[in-house]
């Protein structure tokens, strides 16, 4: 169907809104008790890869929020997977390896992605998601760093040592490594948009682990290469990280039109930082736990923080957690759309 509600591209583009635009980071997902009843019957990786599921899924989170943007049911992982890394979907851990990549020889052997042949369900999906929405399509994939802590460490990490050991003593490996993650990157984004996705979001949840230098070094040449092969798509770039507050203007330096912020900062510092690109997020998942006038509050204050300004959407600083009741995140949609409301243009 045609999108009818544009105000998520508008704001991504930083043009005037009847009022600021929300979607979430994993609004589709276990707190809801729809998705849970289908992953009574179904894997996580079968929702991913049969895309009858996986427009259900998208589909259910969108009506049931009222948000003004989807974003296709699937994980960072699918990709990796679909070039033949044999890496599961663990249940309450997350992508998990038997056998990690370590060696010179494993980052050789890394072949390219070919998407209508490797993820040809991430493409039907979307396909089937753009005929039958009236808000935008957000495609994604994860960014080399975060992709490469799961497929070095052999599993989620706190301290990311054999990341930062690859990295420290075979640099040469290492950017062999990034060049390869950001290939497959470039690929599946290009693969999604001409399938119909109207903007893309690249997650590189877990970049806030590197300093400065490190990040400087070892991972935004493969981010500045990422935005430049994909900035003749023509469409919004979302660029996430979370702990990003050392890696902001890094972050800006690759030319993506938005940038997610966490809550780890102010939304307006944060702001300040990235002159002439829209800005996402950045309220704590947490809050969407307290009570009403709490959460109320703390939306006010991020809604009051962007102070109208053009180029805001509103959306959490992280994944929404299981815990979070549905109501909440449905009656926080309402209030950020009443309270954001302006004057026609
Ligand atoms: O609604 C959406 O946001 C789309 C769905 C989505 C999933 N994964 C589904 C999923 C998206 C955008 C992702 C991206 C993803 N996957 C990221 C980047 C975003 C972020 O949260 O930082 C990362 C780091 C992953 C890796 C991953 N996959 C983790 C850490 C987990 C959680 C482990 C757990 O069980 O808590 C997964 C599994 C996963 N991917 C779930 C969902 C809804 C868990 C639910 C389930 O098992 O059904």
């Amino acid at each position: 169907m045609p999108i009818t509600n544009d105000r998520f591209l508008r704001a991504c583009r930083r043009e005037s809104v009847d009022c600021t635009p929300v979607w979430y980071l994993r609004q589709a997902g276990r707190y809801q008790p729809e998705y849970r009843a289908i992953r009574e019957k179904y894997s996580l990786l079968d929702i991913c890869r049969i895309p009858e599921l996986t427009t259900e899924v998208t589909l259910l989170a969108v009506e049931q929020l009222g948000v003004d943007a989807a974003i296709i049911f699937s994980d960072i992982m699918v990709p990796v997977m679909g070039i033949g890394v044999p890496v599961y979907l663990k249940e309450n851990v997350g992508p998990v390896l038997d056998q990690p990549l370590r060696s010179e020889a494993d980052i050789a052997a890394l072949r390219s992605l070919d998407p209508e042949a490797d993820v040809p369900y991430v493409l039907e999906a979307t396909r089937q998601l753009v005929a039958a929405l009236t808000v935008p399509l957000i495609g994604f994939a994860g960014a080399p760093f975060t992709l490469a802590s799961y497929l070095v460490e052999g599993g989620p990490s706190r301290e990311y040592k054999h990341t930062k050991a690859l990295m420290y003593s075979n640099p040469r490996a290492w950017h062999q490594l990034m060049d390869k993650l950001a290939q497959l990157v470039i690929a599946h984004l290009r693969a999604q948009v001409r399938a119909g996705a109207s903007a893309v979001q690249v997650f590189d949840s877990w970049m806030g682990a590197l300093s400065p230098d490190d990040h400087r070094e070892y991972v935004l040449p493969a981010m500045q290469r990422i935005f430049a092969e994909t900035a003749d798509l023509g469409v919004p770039r979302i660029y996430f990280g979370a702990n990003t507050g050392g890696l902001l203007e890094q972050m800006y330096s690759t030319g993506a039109e938005v940038i997610g912020l966490d809550w780890h900062i102010d939304l307006d510092a944060g702001w300040a930082r990235l002159p002439g690109v829209a800005v996402q997020g950045n309220l704590d998942p947490a809050a969407l736990k307290a009570p009403w006038p709490e959460l109320q509050r703390r939306a006010k204050a991020i809604l009051d923080r962007a102070g109208g300004r053009p180029g805001h959407i509103f959306n959490v600083g992280h994944g929404i957690t299981p815990d979070v009741p549905v109501d909440a995140v449905v009656r926080l949609t309402e209030f950020v759309h009443e309270y954001s409301r302006r004057a026609p243009v």
